[in-house]
């Protein structure tokens, strides 16, 4: 019990679940295979969490929002990896770039360098920037924060401004990867307010925060509206990221993905690929659920060319 209080204390989650399996280990010798059971399955449970902690020994993290913060930023712990995505190579490159970027700053940081932590992500709708960020949290064991505009922009203009300054300090604080998701709507905004001025001053406090921020956390914003950005915009990113329509070689990458678990070695692609046209990554994730869908409740888990054509003719219908 000491021992367990002790590397609590010290941050220390190795140390802690080690000694919480010698606790159950103990349990079980004394014959109490239930408490036993349920200690193991807790330590389990604490082992599959992706923890920001352990990147960081020694340093405690709140996980979940608060005061101001709880309705601006939303958290989770993704488990999402690069490789569930299906992505043109060069992409995928400069992702890995960025990925290995992070892991390494320590060594970058020591020569003067800084690695590319700014990105920004330009895209039509359903190609996977949001996707992306969850990611990139799953494959730095990161926690990701999403940062709700809605909360963020308000009447006032002083609020708005100690909002952001609020979200750059949780930046600063507790290191993670920070999704301005629809970014657009900074911008948009710009158009619509009677006010221009406004959101004018609340994109150069964002410019401003941005340049000024030398924290270790990952800065992403996703828009597909790039002609709502400001040109000043594009210059204070390390990365601009631009996200296309699928190509034949990624669509069929993405059906193959989404319907690993069933049988679709009969489908002919010939005649799948050419109906694609237009479809972005998630609507060809749909069409493929669709098709799944029938062929499991035909009691079947064999998916046929017909079934694919339907659900890609409907998801057509759908975006139009
Ligand atoms: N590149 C991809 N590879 C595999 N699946 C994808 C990809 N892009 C999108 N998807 C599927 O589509 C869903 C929606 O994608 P996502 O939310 O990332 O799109 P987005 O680019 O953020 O769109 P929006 O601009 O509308 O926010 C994902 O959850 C995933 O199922
Ligand atoms: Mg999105």
């Amino acid at each position: 019990m000491m021992a367990l209080l002790r590397s609590h204390l010290d941050g220390d989650d190795k140390e802690f679940l080690s000694v919480a399996m010698q606790a159950a280990a103990h349990e079980a010798r004394l014959g109490h295979t239930t408490l036993a059971q349920q200690l193991r399955d807790l330590i389990d449970e604490a082992k599959r969490r992706p923890s920001a902690v352990e990147n960081r020994p020694g340093q405690l993290i709140v996980l979940e929002p608060r005061g101001e913060l709880a309705n601006l930023l939303s958290v989770q712990s993704p488990s999402a990896r690069l490789g569930d995505m299906a992505l043109p190579e060069a992409l995928l490159d400069r992702l890995n770039r960025v990925l290995l970027e992070h892991r390494q700053q320590k060594k970058l940081r020591e020569h003067g360098l800084t690695p590319r932590r700014k990105l920004l992500f330009v895209g039509p709708p359903g190609t996977g920037k949001t996707m992306t960020a969850s990611a990139l949290a799953g494959e730095l064991h990161l926690p990701l924060f999403t940062i709700m505009l809605e909360g963020l922009i308000t009447k006032f203009m002083g609020e708005t401004a100690s909002k952001l300054r609020a979200v750059f300090e949780a930046i600063r604080q507790t290191q993670g990867v920070y999704l301005f998701d629809e970014f657009d709507a900074l911008g948009a905004h710009r158009s619509q307010t009677n006010d221009v001025g406004e959101i004018r001053r609340v994109l150069n406090s964002f410019l401003q925060l941005l340049e000024k921020d030398s924290s270790q956390s990952l800065i992403v914003a996703a828009t597909n509206h790039p002609e709502m950005l400001d040109r000043a915009l594009f210059r204070r990113f390390d990365d601009v990221l631009e996200y296309e329509l699928p190509a034949a070689e990624v669509v069929q990458q993405v059906f193959q993905r989404k319907l690993a678990m069933f049988q679709a070695s009969d489908v002919e692609w010939s005649r799948v690929l050419p109906e694609v046209a237009g479809l972005s990554h998630s609507d060809l994730a749909r069409a493929s659920e669709e098709a799944a869908k029938k062929a499991v409740l035909r009691g079947s888990t064999r998916i046929t060319t017909e079934a694919l054509l339907v659900a890609i003719q409907e998801r057509k219908a759908a975006a139009r």
